[in-house]
């Protein structure tokens, strides 16, 4: 890591040039930018490039799968399972949040009857597996209402029972940018024997979390939004007591070791046992991983999360509340009107806000974004969306409320 990092805390005061300065040096693709967009796309800290770079030069001169590639997988489950208090032997390197849900949610051996309780908020990444899974399985999803955009976890307790078989919830909204209360639901699941799965890309890297606290089944993370790795990484998490009762629906021949190769073939291929289902879950959960896979995105998240933890993940979430109790008295003060939950521990990064008015129309978002040009926000549902992370500072959400406002105004909007 390199000395700028060991060097820089991350600063308690929301307005502090030194800190700026820093963080004009660690992320360089921010110039020029009012960036509050990190529910979308994070920027990559400069070291993570580097890294990046590093290893695909390699390749100039070496054509052989080396140690590296080894170190690489070995540091990854070293980092990710720090990040989320896992075993190494929890995690595996995933492409994307679909790609883990997909495979957990294939992996689970449905019964008929078996219920799927999930929101009418979450992002189609969180829903479609369940439902493909559910179609297959025999299994039903079972949806929780929202009201105003706004899920209580009374209603999803109330919909957990001893038909369910699992609960999937994003940690934070996508949309509204509400913190779910994970324990609470943890707690119903556990008294209905259910299991509880998280998509926690919109949290992962912008707090601190233990899966373990929580009691969690699984969980999946895209590296590339506050974790502030590149697109095509991510974290799959599947506790070793609910990985040991799956079939997994694919193999992966680099997740059986060397013996247990040898074992499988010897049953399989010599002995014609076409039963033989434990092949499929190897020493870990690698079997989830794709064989050889590309290590370059492997290695950016690595150093991105290594980042996150230098910098500590409480510093972190701390630093992104004071960002965004500004934010929410700036936008108080020019007449937004605030969909994210108020209490700190219903928010996180993001803040959904919007006029007198919703967006309803594409042509009407695009020159809206169009409008605010370097301020980079979001409009999600038809409302405001902007991602504050630690990077951010009073400045930028002073501007960029601003030139919101301004042009808010000249539409009748606020
Ligand atoms: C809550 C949530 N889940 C999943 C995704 C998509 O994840 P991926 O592209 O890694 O599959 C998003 C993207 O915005 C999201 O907000």
């Amino acid at each position: 890591m390199s000395a700028v990092i060991s060097e820089h805390q991350v600063s308690k005061r929301i307005s502090d040039p030194a800190y700026s300065k820093w963080v004009s040096k660690t992320f360089p693709a921010l110039k020029g930018n009012i960036f509050l967009g990190s529910a979308g796309r994070g920027p990559m800290p400069i070291t993570t490039v580097v890294a990046m770079e590093k290893l695909v030069k390699s390749w100039r001169m070496s054509i052989t799968r080396d140690k590296t590639e080894d170190e690489i997988t070995a540091d990854f489950k070293k980092e990710a399972s720090l990040l989320i208090g896992a075993q190494t032997n929890e995690v595996a390197f995933v492409p994307s949040t679909t790609f883990g849900i997909n495979m957990f949610a294939g992996a689970v051996r449905w019964k008929k009857g078996d219920e799927i309780v999930i929101c009418d908020v979450e992002y189609p990444a969180n829903v479609f597996p369940w439902a493909l899974a559910a179609s297959l399985g025999g299994a039903k999803l079972v949806t929780v209402k929202s009201k105003d955009g706004i899920v209580d976890e009374k209603d999803i307790e109330k919909a957990i029972t001893d038909k369910t078989r699992l609960v999937t919830l994003s940690h934070v909204q996508f949309g509204t940018g509400q913190k779910m209360q994970v324990d609470r639901v943890a707690e119903a699941c556990e008294k209905h024997d259910a299991m509880l799965f998280l998509d926690s890309i919109q949290a992962l890297g912008s707090m601190k979390f233990n899966v373990k606290r929580k009691n969690v089944a699984g969980m999946c993370a895209g590296g590339y939004k506050w974790m502030l790795g590149p697109v095509g990484s991510g974290i799959l998490y599947i506790s070793k007591d609910t990985a040991t009762q799956m079939k997994p629906q694919c193999v992966s021949w680099t997740a059986l070791d060397a013996e247990q190769r040898k074992e499988a073939w010897q049953k399989v291929v010599l002995g014609g046992d076409q039963s033989e289902r434990r092949i499929s879950l190897g020493k870990d959960i690698s079997v989830f991983e794709a064989a050889n896979e590309c290590m370059v995105p492997e290695k950016g998240l690595t150093e991105s999360v290594k980042f996150l933890r230098s910098l500590g993940l409480g510093n972190i979430e701390g630093r992104i509340h004071a960002l965004n109790d500004h934010l929410l008295e700036q936008l108080d003060s020019k007449g937004f009107d605030v969909v994210t939950p108020r209490s700190r521990s219903r928010r996180a990064g993001i803040t959904a806000f919007c006029g007198k008015k919703k967006f309803d129309s594409m042509d009407d978002e695009v020159q809206m974004l169009k409008e605010l040009d370097n301020v980079k926000v979001a409009i999600r549902q038809g409302v405001f969306r902007t991602g504050v992370h630690f990077f951010n500072c009073k400045e930028d959400i002073d501007k960029a409320v601003s030139k919101l406002s301004k042009i808010c105004q000249k539409r009748g909007l606020i």
